[in-house]
């Protein structure tokens, strides 16, 4: 072996002996502490701090009347009610046909009896004055009726009662009872 062969061996052997001399147990300790502090200290400054989606609003049976169920309209990553004959259906399954922008969002947050009953999207259609009495569909026809019943067994077979629908003043927890009253 020539000189330079020898001292490549040296160096060799000497990097292979500071490097196993580094892996010792002791240095492995400080190493995983050092990648932690690390690891703590970049997710402390992280420019996106983790957040938790915003909570929706809890289902429960409860009573509304035309103005409480104004806000759930879909708008303000809120759920979408809608009334017919009393009954309060979360239709937030059908948000594309219901919330904001869909073809339907006149009905979200609303009474939505007549305007179904008449096949109609218009502005009369829906309670005027939130704090007066419900609408009794009293002058509809049977054929407008039959029309209603239908919409109601869709609603039924497709989405939850979630509440009832009373008017202003009437909202007191005695007269639930139950849901189809
Ligand atoms: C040109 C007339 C109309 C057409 C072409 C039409 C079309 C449609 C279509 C394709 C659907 C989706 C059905 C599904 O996938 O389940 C739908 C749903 C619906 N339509 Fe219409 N529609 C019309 C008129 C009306 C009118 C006049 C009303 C009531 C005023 C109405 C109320 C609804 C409601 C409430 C839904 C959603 C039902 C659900 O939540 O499942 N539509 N319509």
């Amino acid at each position: 072996m020539d000189y330079v062969d020898q001292r490549v061996a040296q160096l060799a052997s000497a990097v292979h002996t500071s490097t196993t001399a580094l892996f010792t147990p002791l240095n492995a300790v400080i190493l995983s502490a050092l990648l932690y502090a690390a690891y703590a200290f970049l997710l402390r400054a992280s420019p996106h701090p983790i957040t938790l989606p915003r909570e929706q609003p809890a289902v429960v049976f409860t009573t509304f009347t035309p103005r409480t169920l104004l806000p759930y309209n879909g708008e303000n990553n809120m759920p979408v009610y809608l009334a017919v004959r009393g009954r309060v259906f979360n239709v937030t399954p059908g948000r594309n046909f219901y919330g904001p922008g869909g073809p339907y969002a006149n009905f979200a947050g609303r009474d939505a009896s007549r305007g179904l009953a008449c096949s109609s999207f218009d502005e009369d259609m829906l309670t005027k004055d939130l704090d007066g009495p419900l609408d009794t569909l009293s002058d509809l026809g049977p054929a407008e009726l039959d029309t209603l019943r239908g919409w109601e067994e869709r609603f039924e077979d497709k989405y939850l009662v979630v509440g009832r629908l009373v008017a202003a003043g009437e909202e007191r927890e005695e007269d639930w009872k139950g849901i189809g009253n």
